[in-house]
């Protein structure tokens, strides 16, 4: 059976999580707190990752190259990567019951693009709930993972389009072609860059993104789910965001922390998350 993920307890700094058969502390900013559990059971963890110093993880016991963890129903291969991502950013699982929910409130198969989609977990929810999914990023790397991910969770024939690309290039092409969407999620980054090396930053790109976004709604659109991590994004500025690129669009915005939550004790603020839904 696969192990599931839980955040485990966070302070100093620092979060402490179970990635199935195993424990991982990373760094995490705003845990400015204390932490619920003692010592001794933070320094049990089998690797830990800083980035003081020449940084890096610290393993104290044999670590597989990979595992399989579960979260919110969906499968993920976690490794350790060199940048102390592990190709799993649990916070966004909580949109993913909500956004199977929209899905399956449709007669028909909607049609539903992900931008900057990292391994796939937003992808792989829409395509459980019966979506069609255009799965867009970047890096290769990262879209091959997220296939590893499709194969895991007996989704590998499931209509899911793989993109390897710049999203403004891709949406302006998909603009050109006349494909058009029933729903978007993208979680832009702060700084980022396209698969030819173009630079994405957030400041810049923000409201020419949101334009194309738009430019590739369909008529009736579902939804539209922001994301992000970036300070300053606050649930308010991505609320004004949204409600501005879906102007003169039927439909209710509204926005939220995004939260990790403990299994017990605290939970951990994680960026914001604007929601643009459509009349049902
Ligand atoms: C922080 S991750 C997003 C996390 C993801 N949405 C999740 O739920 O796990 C940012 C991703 O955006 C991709 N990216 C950055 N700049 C890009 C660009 N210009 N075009 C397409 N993808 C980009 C990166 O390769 C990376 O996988």
């Amino acid at each position: 059976m696969v192990k599931e993920y839980s955040l485990l307890d966070s302070g100093d700094l620092y979060r402490l999580e179970r990635f199935g058969d195993f424990v991982l502390s990373r760094p995490c900013p705003q845990a400015l707190w204390k932490p619920t559990l003692k010592r001794e059971i933070w320094d049990k963890a089998d690797a830990s990752f800083s980035r003081e110093g020449s940084g890096g993880w610290k393993i104290r016991t044999r670590l597989p190259d990979q595992w399989i963890v579960e979260l919110s129903q969906v499968k993920f291969k976690i490794s350790l990567t060199d940048f102390g991502h592990v190709g799993l950013f649990p916070e966004h699982s909580l949109i993913w019951n909500e956004m199977r929910s929209l899905i399956r409130s449709r007669t028909h198969e909607p049609n539903i693009l992900n931008l900057f989609a990292y391994s796939g977990g937003a992808t792989l929810a829409a395509a459980q709930a019966g979506a069609q999914v255009c799965h867009l990023d970047a890096s290769k790397g990262m879209v091959s993972w997220a296939r590893d991910n499709a194969a895991l969770n007996e989704l590998s024939h499931a209509p899911i389009r793989w993109i390897v690309d710049d999203v403004m290039k891709f949406l302006l092409r998909e603009i050109k072609r006349g494909v058009r969407y029933d729903g978007i999620i993208l979680d832009p980054p702060t700084f980022g860059r396209g698969n030819k090396g173009e630079v994405f930053k957030i400041e810049r790109e923000i409201q020419p993104l949101l334009h194309l976004c738009r430019s590739v709604l369909s008529e009736h659109p579902l939804f539209v789910y922001f994301t992000s991590h970036t300070p300053g994004m606050t649930p308010m500025v991505l609320q004004h965001l949204l409600e501005q690129m879906m102007q003169g669009e039927q439909g209710d915005v509204s926005a939220r922390e995004m939260v990790l939550p403990a299994e017990r004790g605290l939970g951990i603020p994680y960026g914001s998350v604007a929601l643009w839904k459509g009349p049902l």
